[in-house]
């Protein structure tokens, strides 16, 4: 059997988190699409093209401790506009969705071109505050140093790119379910989103 969560919304709404907790409570896999443009953006850094960099993408890339960092991420965002960079992770990542067993993925596009048949389709969001306070917290913690008005910038910066560019720009599935994460805690967004995929599984 397979079963596609696709959960997009804007930077920092929460996305992964639900993700994770999601399929930890269904035993699906959960695939962080950012992470391929973030793992590919970080190559550039070293030289490659985007191209060359996302055609040469390897599991161990996508372990590279610098991914969650502000500059990774305004990588990310500046490859995830080119067209070709979008084609080369595209196969990975709808095999991914219709593995055997069930799969939840996040990212910008899965609803509307990754998995646009996907069984549950979310749009998270929160506002730009709310996400930029979420977001500044966990970099700080992991010893970045940026100020909170630095992350506003930053996440509305690729939000404006991410929503502006031509190949699959964020935006709602026209089916999409959107939940708005800015005054729920982490359990309550967790639960209500179960409840709705709960409601779909029957
Ligand atoms: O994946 P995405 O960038 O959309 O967001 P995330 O990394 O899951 O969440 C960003 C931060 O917000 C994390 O530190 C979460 O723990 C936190 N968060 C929260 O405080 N309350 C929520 N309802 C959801 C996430
Ligand atoms: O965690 P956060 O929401 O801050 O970012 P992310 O999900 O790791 O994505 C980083 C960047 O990758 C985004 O700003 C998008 O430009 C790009 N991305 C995309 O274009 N399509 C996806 N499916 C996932 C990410």
């Amino acid at each position: 059997m397979s079963f596609c969560i696709a959960i997009d919304g804007p930077a920092a709404a929460g996305k992964g988190t639900i993700s994770k907790a999601v399929a930890q409570h269904f035993g699906f896999a959960h695939l962080d699409t950012g992470l391929l443009y973030r793992a590919t953006g970080a190559k550039t850094f070293e030289g490659l093209s985007p191209i060359e960099a996302a055609q040469t993408l390897t599991a161990q890339d996508l372990e590279r401790d610098d991914l969650r960092s502000a500059d990774a991420g305004q990588a990310a965002s500046r490859v995830a506009a080119e067209p070709d960079v979008r084609e080369a992770l595209v196969d990975f990542q709808q095999a991914f969705a219709r593995r055997e067993g069930g799969a939840v993925l996040d990212g910008r596009d899965i609803g509307t071109v990754i998995c646009p048949d996907a069984e549950v389709k979310l749009y998270v969001i929160a506002s730009d505050e709310v996400r930029a306070r979420r977001r500044h917290k966990e970099l700080v913690e992991k010893g970045e140093e940026i100020t909170f008005e630095e992350v506003l910038d930053d996440l509305r910066e690729r939000d404006e790119r991410d929503a502006a560019r031509a190949t699959a720009p964020l935006k709602p599935a026209d089916d999409a379910v959107v939940i708005d994460t800015t005054s729920m805690s982490i359990e309550q967004a967790v639960a209500k989103v179960i409840e709705l995929i709960e409601a779909k599984l029957g």
